[in-house]
């Protein structure tokens, strides 16, 4: 989710925040909006586009006088991006401007609420739901603006970082976060807010970082009053001299972008599930699927097409809807089904994964597909990318920006995503039984736990890397739901550290790749105790014979491979279709660690660009 930037002080807004939204670029955008108060009246001007098409728009638009004011980079989540869903949003009165990061869940009910009440809606988007939620409080409870967002925002299900500001009390602006970050910077008699400090380490590297679930009252040339959203007791706030840069901020403080996003998967994970997932009412909730049940139910077959690590989460969701829903799946390389004029029946179900949502090669296996009836649905992270729109319905998964070339959180939410699909669909033709259903649909809300668990393997991990980054090859093996896995973490390894690696079935070692096995060679083996494991244990007897370095990605708390292996790295337990969202995260940081002990460039590997959009 992307950007906000706020100013109230003794200067110019508009400058102060046009460059904070520049500082904020990095983190991928889709649309920039700001909202002045220039003593009289709110100037609001917003684009679909770059924070350099808002430039142009302002300077035809309005004036920009004015000491408050607030901007926003948008990252859509619900509403395609375009001039009306950008940020800044009125509420009805127009009294009110906001700028949110995140997701409303419940912006559904609570639009429809206000509706009754006579509200109007310009936009698609859930923040406009907010906006008007907190005016329609503080119209009813006849109560300043905090205590409005306060109250507000406890009948607010879901994700934000907001800043809102009323222009009949310019001298505050209201600030409230939970699950999303943001920064208030304190200077000398001017504050800031941003979803991180670049916007204002410049002006002061005095700053509070607010916690989850408080919202702070920012009052022109006094004070910062901090309060807790639930119980709207008032918090002592804490100041902090920020110590670090410009490029650290963007990074999260990590030293790169894909181990940033390597650590967002928690996050990731859980806004990706986020108002879908209901695990005490038992229910899956998906527009896309919902609205055309129909089709997957009669489908006799699901096809898949992706490319990369896509398309390895699309053949993990071979295994996921053929165990689960029992329904026969394909998965296709986009680039070679949309030339090899495949078979595709009128009853099909195309399903096309994509990140960027602009791979050539999966776009035109989708019109492809489209032309010869099928119906094509869409698993997308940019909202309104050209996959999306070329989709006829689909769910995105809610990464936010992946900036790294290296796939890392999209594959783990796209994942997430294709698991909820299969098993709403395994729950409405009987092939799973209501307990089993259950126990997933438990164990998927406590994966983002179990993804940190995992990372705490860093250091292990890095130790690891750096006993075997001078390998000239490298094997991955896995079986069943781990065998995409081991596709994955090859990949990984190749595209970031250019070591060559392979992935294969475990079973399939024997079959020739043995022969490439003696002591200068690493294999890492995913044996977790789910899934034929004490196949794989034969597997690694076999390497083992052959003074292959064996690295064991294992179940925690393993004994029969710690015996055997050089190394293991362990993954909590969990329900062996759910493994892959685990096993992944040992081989990320293995990739990562390597290649950053050869001094590659992570972020920006040779020869690679982050979206395919040629042939
Ligand atoms: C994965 O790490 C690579 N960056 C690449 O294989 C990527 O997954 C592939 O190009 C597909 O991209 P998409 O998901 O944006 O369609
Ligand atoms: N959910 C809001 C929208 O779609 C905010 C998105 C964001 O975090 O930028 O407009």
């Amino acid at each position: 989710m992307c950007g906000i930037v706020g100013y109230i002080g003794h200067r110019e807004a508009y400058p102060i925040i046009m460059k904070g939204l520049k500082r904020l670029e990095y983190r991928g955008y889709d649309s920039a909006g700001i909202a002045l108060f220039d003593g009289n009246d709110i100037k609001l001007s917003k684009t679909k586009g770059k924070v350099s098409d808002l430039e142009s728009r302002v300077s035809q638009e309005i004036t920009t006088e004015g000491s408050l004011g607030i901007g926003h980079t948008r990252w859509a989540t619900h509403g395609v991006p375009n001039d009306i869903n950008s940020h800044p949003h009125y509420s009805n009165s127009g009294n009110l401007v906001i700028i949110h990061n995140g997701i409303i869940e419940n912006y559904e009910s609570l639009r429809t609420e206000l509706t009754k009440r006579g509200y109007s809606f310009t936009s698609d988007t859930d923040t406009e739901v907010l906006v008007n939620l907190i005016e329609d409080v503080k119209k009813n409870e006849d109560t300043k603006l905090g205590k409005a967002v306060q109250i507000a925002l406890n009948q607010v299900v879901g994700a934000y970082a907001i800043a809102v500001f009323d222009k009949t009390k310019p001298n505050e602006i209201v600030v409230a976060r939970l699950g999303s970050p943001l920064a208030i910077g304190i200077g000398d008699d001017e504050f800031f807010v941003a979803s991180d400090a670049s916007p204002f380490i410049e002006y002061t590297k005095n700053a509070i970082y607010l916690e989850d679930e408080q919202m702070a009252i920012i009052r022109r040339g006094k004070d910062v009053k901090i309060r807790k959203i639930k119980s709207d007791t008032l918090v002592d706030p804490y100041v902090q001299e920020l110590q670090i840069n410009l490029e650290q901020i963007e990074k999260g403080g990590y030293d790169h972008f894909m181990l940033k996003e390597i650590y967002e998967q928690p996050s990731a994970i859980k806004d990706t599930y986020r108002g879908r997932l209901r695990v005490k009412s038992g229910i899956i909730k998906m527009a896309g699927i919902d609205d055309n049940l129909d089709k997957f139910l009669k489908a006799n077959r699901i096809i898949v097409v992706a490319c990369g690590t896509s398309w390895h989460a699309g053949l993990v969701s071979e295994y996921i809807f053929e165990d689960l829903a029992r329904i026969p799946v394909e998965v296709e390389y986009a680039s070679e089904f949309r030339y090899r004029n495949p078979v595709i029946n009128k009853g099909d179900v195309v399903i096309a994964i994509s990140q960027s949502g602009e791979t050539a090669d999966t776009l035109a296996a989708i019109k492809l597909a489209k032309s010869r009836g099928a119906f094509v649905f869409g698993v997308c992270n940019v909202v309104g990318s050209s996959i999306a729109r070329e989709t006829d319905a689909g769910a995105y998964t809610h990464a936010g920006p992946e900036i790294g070339v290296a796939s890392t959180k999209a594959f783990t939410t796209q994942i997430t995503v294709l698991t909820l699909i299969a098993l709403k669909l395994a729950k409405e033709k009987g092939t799973i039984t209501q307990s089993a259903y259950q126990s997933h649909l438990e164990e998927l809300s406590l994966i983002p736990e179990k993804v940190e668990t995992a990372l705490k393997s860093d250091a292990h991990v890095q130790m690891i890397s750096d006993i075997y980054k001078d390998a000239r090859n490298f094997l991955y093996l896995g079986r069943g739901y781990n065998f995409p896995v081991a596709l994955e973490g090859a990949l990984k390894l190749k595209e970031i550290s250019y070591i060559h690696a392979e992935g294969y079935p475990a079973a399939e070692m024997k079959h020739g790749p043995i022969a490439l096995i003696d002591e200068n060679m690493p294999i890492v083996v995913i044996a977790t105790r789910k899934g034929h494991y004490d196949k794989v244990v034969s597997n690694i007897e076999e390497i083992k014979s052959r003074s292959g370095k064996i690295i064991g990605i294992v179940t925690e708390g393993d004994v029969s491979v710690k015996k055997l292996a050089d190394h293991v790295i362990e993954v909590p337990e969990t329900l062996e279709s759910l493994t892959p969202l685990l096993t992944t995260i040992p081989l990320q940081l293995l990739s990562y660690h390597i290649a950053v002990m050869l001094d590659k460039n992570v972020d920006q590997p040779r020869n690679l660009a982050k979206s395919v959009t040629v042939e």
